[in-house]
């Protein structure tokens, strides 16, 4: 496996031209099975899989959020070797951007709803990001997964929209064995709010109304966010002290589907 700091590195070596189809798993690291189970997809259906690891400031609206962002760097590069990464990108932020953040790729309608109400700018920072990794690393495919699933559908417009030559491949959200969505930030949570936390997930798939959900997580001591449905699925973010949590899940023809558990509404 190749671990190239340097994105002058990278295009060299893209350009080199061996790499033949490019599979693409972008992260900002604290990797976990979530994202293991993405690199696996790409490892299978390409010929060389490119793991990017950046902590992006620029999708941060709150700087505590990026100080206790998760850093397992060396833990990180020992997993990707054992699921047969063939190049680690960690580029830095002079190098990603050179322009300071003059330039920037907006969305206006989607982007402004749920995480995109309560995290100014977040999504903004997302797509240029991202933008800028397809247009370093010129993936086949790039894989993302469903937990984030406004950033998903973000970033599937996005590609559209701006005729990038790419597939964007959703992949389902894994949880632990209790349905909590996997995560890098839920190694910030104490063992107390560990144990606490898969009641969001289970609580997403009750039935009663949006609001009612919230003020049942409210009552449990969750801080909502949001949560909200839109056509067949239901979203939420809440925090766990410090910590924020985000989910979702398909409200399938009469049954709530989340892989946690399904109910007959
Ligand atoms: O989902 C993430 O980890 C990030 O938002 C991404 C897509 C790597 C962009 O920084």
């Amino acid at each position: 496996m190749k671990v190239c700091t340097s994105v002058s590195e990278f295009i060299k070596l893209r350009k080199a031209g061996s790499l033949g189809r490019i599979g693409f798993v972008p992260t900002m690291g604290a990797l976990h099975i979530g994202h293991g189970s993405l690199i696996e997809r790409s490892v299978k259906e390409s010929d060389t899989t490119i793991l990017s690891i950046y902590v992006n400031p620029t999708q941060f609206d709150n700087v505590d959020d990026l100080a206790n962002y998760p850093d397992k760097n060396s833990a990180d590069l020992e997993l990707a070797e054992s699921l047969n990464v063939d190049v680690v990108l960690m580029p830095t932020y002079e190098q990603l951007y050179p322009d300071h953040y003059r330039y920037s790729v907006d969305e206006n309608k989607f982007s402004q709803q749920l995480c995109g109400a309560h995290r100014q700018g977040h999504f903004t920072g997302v797509l240029t990001v991202v933008m800028k990794l397809l247009n370093i690393v010129r993936p086949s495919s790039a894989y993302f997964g469903e937990k984030d699933q406004q950033q998903l559908r973000l970033i599937e417009g996005m590609v559209d929209s701006f005729f990038l030559d790419c597939q964007v491949i959703g992949c389902d959200t894994v949880r632990d064995d209790d349905g909590l969505a996997l995560s890098s930030r839920n190694l910030n949570l104490t063992v107390e709010q560990r144990r606490k936390a898969p009641v969001f997930s289970k609580a997403l798939t009750m039935l009663l109304n949006d609001d009612e959900v919230a003020s049942s997580l409210s009552d449990d001591g969750f801080k909502v966010d949001y949560i909200q449905t839109i056509g067949n699925r239901r979203y939420g973010a809440v925090f766990l002290g410090q910590v924020r949590l985000i989910d979702n899940v398909e409200l399938n023809g009469g049954l709530i589907k989340c892989g946690v558990n399904e109910v007959a509404q």
